[in-house]
C-alpha cells in the first residue's frame, strides 16, 4: 500500500551558515525521503528558514540593514548549499511567512481556548542603551564564584552556574552598557496541564526511540512541568500576539509551527489541500531533529498539535551530534567546516556516503575520521563499486548488453534478494546497516570480473560473445548497487542510468536485469578522496574563522605546533608515577651570578617558614638575578641532591623552553603559598 509521508528537518536558524554539522542531519533525512520516493510512496520533504528572534534582530542592527534583508540573503546561501550537496526539499519556506503569521494565530486560539496561557509579570535584566531585554547569553561579568572576569551570563569557566543578576560588574555584550531590572509581563503555556496526555503520548505513541521516552519519563515527566514563557517583550523580531499589543511570540512558538506553514505554501502550489497531509490519520508526519532539541519537539510540540487538532508526529527520528577526529568541531582546529567550504575542495557524495556509514537509528554521536574518510570512499565507493563499471565500461560501449541474462553464478538474485533486508535498514534508519549489506554484494561481485578477465577476452576477436556476456553481468551487478544506493549517491545513479539508457527512479529496478539495449560511452563515475584537498579545506576553514574571530573581536590562538614536533610526548605514565614527583610553589629569596659557570644562577628557594633549598639553574642567559627575586616558582622538591662543581644543588626549578635565552619559568598565581603542593 503507498504511505503518504511527511518529512521535515529542524529548521536552520538564519543567523548563521550552513556546515558539516547541520549536514549529519540534512542528509541523513535527504536519504530518507528519496528512499521513500524510490518505494513509490507519496513522500514529501519540507523545510524552512527559522528567522525568528533577539540574535538576528541584533546581528541585522549591527550590520546595519533590515531584518528582513538579513534573512533573504541567508535562506539563499543556505539553499545554495544545501543544493550543492543534493539535499532536495519539495518545499523549503521561511517562518518569517504570511502563512506562518495566520497559523500561529491559530495554534493561538486553541491554546486559550484551552485555558492553557496564563500571564504574570517577571523580572528580566534590561539594556537600557540598545533598549532591549538581555537573554542570558548578552550579559558578561565577574564570577561570583571565582571572581574571573568576561564570564558569560550563566556559567563560569571554572565551572559554576548562576543567574546574570548574581554577576559581578555585569555588562551586556550589545552595548556595554550595564544592564538594569526590569519587570515585563509574559504569557505562558501551562504545560502541566497536558502532563497526563503527554505521558500517555510518550509511553504508547511509538514515535520515539526508547532511549529518548525512557530520558523523558525520568527526567521531565517525573515532575511537574514548568509554565512555557512563550513571549518576549518588545522589541524583538517576530510576530505580535494578536490579543496582547507589545508582545511577541518566542521563536520557539512559530519554529515548530513553520513546517507546517511551509507545508501549506506547498500545498497551494501544487494544488493539494493542508488538510490531507497534517489532518489526515493516514499520513505520516516524521521529524528529525538532533538531540539538542528533543524538549521541544516531544513535549512543547506534541502539546501544541494535539491542543490545536493537528496531527501527532508519527516519530522523532533523533540524531547525535557530529565530532571531527574524536573531538568535538571547533573552529579553530578548522574543523568546523561550512558546508560552501566543503564543497569547494572535495564531492558532496563522499560525505553523503560517509555519513551513511556512520548512521544508525540510536541517539549516538558520530565520527568523522579523516583518514577513515579517505580510506572509505577510496576502498568502497572507487575501488569497490564504480570499479565494477569503469572495468568494462569501454568494452560495453562497443558490445552492448547481451540479448538475455547470462549465467553470473547466481549473483545478480542473491543480491536482488538482499533488496528487502537493505530496504528494511534504510527504513528504520539503519543506514549504516544497508551500506554494509550493499558493499558484501559489491565484494561478491568484483571477484566474477577478475576472473572473466574481460581485457583479454577484448584481444581475441572469437571471444566477443563471452566479453558481452562479462560486460552484461558487471554492469547490471553495478546497477544492483547502483539503485540500493541511490537515496545516498543520487548522482551515481544518474550516471548509471545514462550509461544504460534507463532512468533510476525505483527501487524495484534492483530485481531485473537489463539485457539486449546499447551501452552509452563511458564516462567517469568518481574520483579518488585526495587527501591534499581535505588538508586545504581545513586550512582554509582555519583561516576564516580567524578572519571571522578578528571582526568578532573575539581572540585568536594561532599556536604553532614546532616545539611538540621537536619534542613528541613522553610515554605514558600512571597517577601513581606522576605522585613521586613532588613539586611545590616556592619564593626566590635570593639570586645570583655564579661567575666559574657560564650559564647557571644561584637560587635560593624558600618552602616557607625557615625551609631553604639551594639551586642552581641554567636560566643566566634569560634572567637576570635581581628580577627573580621574590617570585613564586614551582620547584621539583623531592629530586636528589646533586654535588656540583660550585655547591650542592637541592632541587629544580621548572621552566620551559628550549634553552639559552629561551628559557621560561613557570610562574605562579598570586595566593598560592610556598610549600603547597602542586598537583
Ligand atoms: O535549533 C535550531 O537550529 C532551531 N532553529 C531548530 C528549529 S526546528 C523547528 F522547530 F522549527
Ligand atoms: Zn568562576
Amino acid at each position: 500500500m503507498t504511505r503518504k509521508i511527511l518529512v521535515t528537518s529542524a529548521l536552520p536558524y538564519a543567523n548563521g551558515p550552513i556546515h558539516i554539522g547541520h549536514l549529519v542531519e540534512y542528509i541523513q533525512t535527504d536519504i530518507w525521503v528519496r528512499f521513500q520516493k524510490m518505494r513509490g510512496n507519496r513522500c514529501i520533504y519540507i523545510c524552512a528558514d527559522d528567522t525568528h528572534g533577539t540574535a538576528i534582530m541584533i546581528r541585522a542592527r549591527k550590520e546595519g540593514r533590515s531584518e528582513e534583508e538579513l534573512i533573504g540573503d541567508m535562506s539563499e546561501a543556505h539553499q545554495r548549499d544545501f543544493s550543492g550537496f543534493g539535499i532536495q526539499f519539495d518545499h523549503y519556506g521561511s517562518t518569517n511567512s504570511n502563512a506562518n503569521r495566520e497559523i500561529c494565530s491559530e495554534f493561538w486560539q486553541s491554546l486559550r481556548q484551552a485555558d492553557l496561557i496564563t500571564e504574570r509579570s517577571i523580572e528580566q535584566l534590561y539594556d537600557p542603551e540598545a533598549e532591549t531585554f538581555l537573554a542570558d547569553r548578552f550579559v558578561r561579568g565577574t564570577c561570583p564564584t571565582c571572581g574571573r572576569t568576561d564570564q558569560a551570563g550563566d556559567n563560569c569557566t571554572c565551572g559554576a552556574t548562576y543567574n546574570p543578576t548574581d554577576l559581578i560588574d555585569p555588562k551586556s555584550t550589545l552595548s556595554g552598557a550595564t544592564p538594569i531590572l526590569r519587570e515585563s509581563n509574559h504569557l505562558f503555556v501551562q504545560l502541566e496541564k497536558l502532563h497526563a496526555f503527554l505521558d500517555n503520548w510518550v509511553e504508547t505513541s511509538g514515535a520515539l526511540q526508547i532511549e529518548v521516552a525512557n530520558y523523558l519519563k525520568g527526567h521531565f515527566l517525573a515532575e511537574e512541568l514548568r509554565d512555557w514563557d512563550i513571549s518576549r517583550p518588545a522589541p524583538y523580531f517576530g510576530f505580535e500576539i494578536p490579543d496582547s499589543p507589545g508582545n511577541y511570540w518566542y521563536v520557539w512558538f512559530d519554529a515548530p509551527i513553520g513546517y507546517i506553514a511551509s507545508t501549506r505554501e506547498w500545498c497551494e502550489s501544487n494544488g493539494e489541500q493542508l488538510a490531507d497531509w497534517w489532518r489526515d490519520p493516514d499520513c505520516e508526519i516524521h521529524h528529525f531533529i538532533g538531540k539538542d532539541i528533543t524538549y521541544f519537539h516531544t513535549l512543547f510540540w506534541p502539546g501544541m498539535l494535539n491542543t490545536a487538532n493537528y496531527n501527532m508526529p508519527t516519530k522523532v527520528h533523533i540524531h547525535g551530534f557530529l565530532n571531527v577526529d574524536g573531538k568535538k568541531m571547533s573552529k579553530r582546529d578548522g574543523t568546523l567546516v561550512a558546508a560552501e567550504t566543503y564543497l569547494k575542495y572535495a564531492n558532496p557524495s563522499y560525505l553523503r556516503y560517509f555519513y551513511a556509514t556512520k548512521l544508525t537509528s540510536r541517539v549516538e554521536d558520530l565520527d568523522l575520521g579523516i583518514d577513515e574518510f579517505t580510506e572509505k570512499v577510496n576502498s568502497d565507493l572507487v575501488g569497490k563499486v564504480v570499479n565494477l563499471a569503469s572495468r568494462v565500461g569501454k568494452f560495453a560501449n562497443k558490445t552492448g548488453l547481451s540479448e538475455t541474462y547470462p549465467d553470473d553464478g547466481g549473483l545478480f538474485t542473491a543480491g536482488a534478494l538482499a533488496g528487502d533486508e537493505i530496504a528494511e535498514a534504510y527504513e528504520s534508519g539503519e543506514y549504516a546497516k544497508a551500506m554494509r549489506k550493499i558493499m558484501e554484494l559489491a565484494d561478491a561481485a568484483n571477484p566474477f570480473v577478475e576472473h572473466a578477465k574481460p581485457w583479454e577476452m577484448k584481444k581475441d576477436e572469437q571471444r566477443t560473445d563471452e566479453l558481452r556476456d562479462t560486460c552484461t553481468v558487471a554492469l547490471n551487478l553495478f546497477r544492483q548497487l547502483a539503485v540500493y544506493l541511490s537515496p545516498v549517491l543520487p548522482e551515481l545513479a544518474m550516471k548509471c542510468g545514462e550509461l544504460l539508457g534507463e532512468e533510476i527512479t525505483s527501487w524495484d529496478q534492483s530485481k531485473s536485469p537489463l539485457v539486449g539495449r546499447p551501452v552509452s560511452k563511458f564516462q567517469r563515475m568518481m574520483d579518488r578522496v585526495q587527501p591534499e584537498d581535505l588538508k586545504k579545506m581545513i586550512e582554509e576553514s582555519k583561516e576564516l574563522a580567524a578572519e571571522d574571530a578578528a571582526t568578532d573581536n573575539q581572540p585568536t590562538f594561532n599556536d604553532s605546533d614546532q616545539p611538540l614536533k621537536d619534542e613528541p610526548l613522553a610515554e605514558e605514565i600512571t597517577i601513581d608515577d606522576f605522585a613521586k614527583v613532588d613539586l611545590r610553589v616556592a619564593r626566590v629569596v635570593s639570586a645570583e651570578q655564579v661567575p666559574e659557570a657560564n650559564k647557571l644562577l644561584k637560587l635560593t628557594l624558600s618552602l616557607g617558614g625557615e625551609e631553604r633549598r639551594q639551586v642552581f639553574a641554567g636560566i643566566k642567559a634569560a634572567y637576570e638575578p635581581e628580577k627573580l627575586v621574590g617570585r613564586l616558582v614551582v620547584m621539583v622538591a623531592n629530586l636528589k641532591p646533586r654535588k656540583m662543581r660550585f655547591g650542592l644543588s637541592e632541587g629544580m626549578v621548572t621552566a620551559a623552553g628550549p634553552g639559552g635565552a629561551e628559557v621560561f619559568i613557570l610562574s605562579v598565581d598570586e595566593g598560592a603559598q610556598p610549600g603547597q603542593r602542586v598537583h
